[in-house]
């Protein structure tokens, strides 16, 4: 696995020290949100890509916290470009109403914002008080520049990344580091795929 990487993007010391100071910003928002009474926020990490960094961010918010998991489907195989998202429903544990909650959406990276305006557009359906979103990586293109979030980790560039939770075909999400892979890397990928139905973004 280490001889695939070609280049390490973004270490885990540099990463461990962003998610701090995101977790930071993020308690401030939702302590003003929540105006004298106690802070509370629900969670959803959208799967499996943000598993990694959510568990890291959630030990910096010390706040009263609910984590609603969701899944959307984007990135089938050993596909390096986005493809039509679309939500699991076997793997939605949203409820049925938001209410009154102060809601966080958190995926590991912003591509092309399929993925975060499918997840908003549902969420917003269950008529939260506040919604707001988070990504560890925002890629340097057009589609992700515009899509408007409101906490970023690291503007990259527009190149394939995995570890930290970012996967090649369902692997490499166990990597500490955010790495580029190394070209026969992404083609043994494309040569073992056996096309896993709905494989999990
Ligand atoms: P979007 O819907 O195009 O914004 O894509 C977002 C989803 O695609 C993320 O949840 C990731 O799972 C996946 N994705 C996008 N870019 C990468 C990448 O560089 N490496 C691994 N996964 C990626
Ligand atoms: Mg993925």
């Amino acid at each position: 696995m280490q001889s695939d990487i070609a280049r390490v993007l973004i270490d885990r010391a540099a990463i461990a020290k962003r998610v701090e100071e995101l977790g930071r910003l993020i308690t401030a928002d939702i302590a003003r949100d929540g105006g004298n009474g106690p802070a509370e926020i629900t969670l959803v990490p959208i799967l499996t890509g943000s598993i990694v960094f959510v568990a890291d961010l959630v030990r910096h918010l010390p706040i009263m916290a609910q984590i609603r998991l969701i899944s959307v489907s984007s990135y089938p195989g050993a596909a390096t470009a986005s493809k039509d998202a679309h939500i699991r429903e076997d793997l939605d544990t949203l409820p049925r109403s938001l209410r009154g909650a102060h809601v966080l959406v958190i995926d590991d990276i912003l591509d092309s914002g399929r993925t975060l305006r499918l997840v908003t557009d549902l969420i917003r359906e269950k008529e939260p008080a506040t919604l707001r979103t988070c990504v560890l990586l925002r890629k340097r293109r057009p589609e992700a520049m515009e899509f408007s979030v409101d906490y970023t980790g690291f503007d990259i560039p527009d190149e394939f990344v995995v570890g930290f939770g970012l996967d090649y075909n369902d692997y490499y999400r166990n990597l500490p580091d955010i790495v580029t892979l190394r070209p026969e890397a992404i083609r043994r990928g494309l040569a073992q795929d056996h096309a896993k139905p709905g494989g999990a973004a």
